[in-house]
């Protein structure tokens, strides 16, 4: 995906429309739906790696520090691609002329590193065939949901979320792209003990990420050292991402991203909900929260 096929995309879609469909009661862009039988029929190779997270959960760094380890902590290596197109979305179907990210997919060389945001009853069958190991990452809920506001409000292919009221609705009620957060951690939580699936918090991410990307070493048999850790540590903070045009989103022109009504990499924090939630709209979520948690041993830090 280069910029000219995004600009070229970008000109056709002046009188753009977002259109919604839905794939097993799942809501999705309708264009993915429209491809749905070549996503889902994906080819997985076994020596893949899959980045699967609920949108707005901390993909990008995720898929940035696991493109890190995979090149050895080489940063010149990490810099060849902004990661939109080194580690590609399998899902992702936009106008033409850009390619699929199926298509993208199939054009890259094993080992490939992927990234879905698919609840997991939706994951491709080869995934399981092929025993592909997966990281799955999760963040709270109400983050989550203020995260998904700015983005929907600055990306043109997504719906306008409307108001933060209405959006607080939407959310809640999985009416959002890519359905409901609750199905989506649940669904990936009660699977991680059947398939090679490496279960974190984008909390924990914040809190230790020395600790976290140890946790990943060890799931993908990566010997590194703690300098190659450190380092792959500071080229992933929230701050020398925003700076890198490999990761900021600034590859993407600003008709499709508009960065003017936010920026791609915001805030990167754990609890700024606490700047969105009214005192009605915390008391109305928590009490969702716990029919919909009830009896799930999921816990998740909303602050540190
Ligand atoms: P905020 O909108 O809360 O700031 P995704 O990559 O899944 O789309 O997730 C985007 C969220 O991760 C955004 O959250 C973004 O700022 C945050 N993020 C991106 N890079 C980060 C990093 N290196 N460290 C911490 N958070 C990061």
């Amino acid at each position: 995906m280069d910029r000219e096929s995004l600009e070229e995309m970008a000109k056709g879609m002046e009188n753009f429309t977002y259109s919604s469909g839905l794939i097993e009661g799942v809501p999705f862009p309708k264009a993915l739906c429209d491809s749905w039988d070549t996503i889902y029929n994906f080819g997985a190779r076994e020596d893949d790696v899959l980045i699967a997270t609920y949108p707005k959960a901390g993909t990008t760094c995720t898929q940035e520090i696991v493109d890190l380890m995979l090149q050895d902590g080489d940063v010149a290596k990490a810099m060849r691609a902004p990661t939109f197109v080194k580690v590609p979305f399998i899902e992702l179907v936009l106008p033409k002329p850009v390619k699929t990210g199926v298509e993208m997919a199939n054009d890259l060389e094993s080992p490939r590193l992927l990234k879905t945001h698919l609840p997991i009853e939706l994951l491709p069958p080869s995934f399981w065939e092929k025993n592909v190991k997966v990281i799955y990452v999760a963040r709270n809920a109400k983050d989550c949901m203020v995260s998904y506001f700015y983005f929907q409000k600055m990306s043109k292919i997504l719906p306008d979320p409307g108001s933060w009221n209405d959006h607080f609705s939407t959310f809640l009620a999985g009416e959002v792209p890519w359905g409901s957060w609750f199905d989506h951690v649940i669904g990936w939580w009660n699977a991680r003990d059947k398939h090679r699936i490496l279960y974190i918090f984008y909390e924990d991410m914040i809190e230790d990420p020395k600790r976290e990307m140890r946790n990943m070493t060890k799931f993908l048999n990566i010997n590194l050292s703690e300098d190659v850790l450190e380092k792959i540590k500071d080229h992933t903070s929230f701050q020398a991402m925003k700076k890198n045009p490999m990761t900021n989103s600034s590859a993407i022109p600003s008709s499709l991203m508009d960065r003017s009504v936010s920026q791609f990499m915001r805030k990167g924090i754990v609890g700024d909900w606490k700047n969105h939630f009214t005192v009605a709209q915390n008391v109305a979520f928590d009490e969702e929260y716990e029919k919909k948690m009830k009896g799930i041993d999921l816990t998740f830090r909303t602050e540190l």
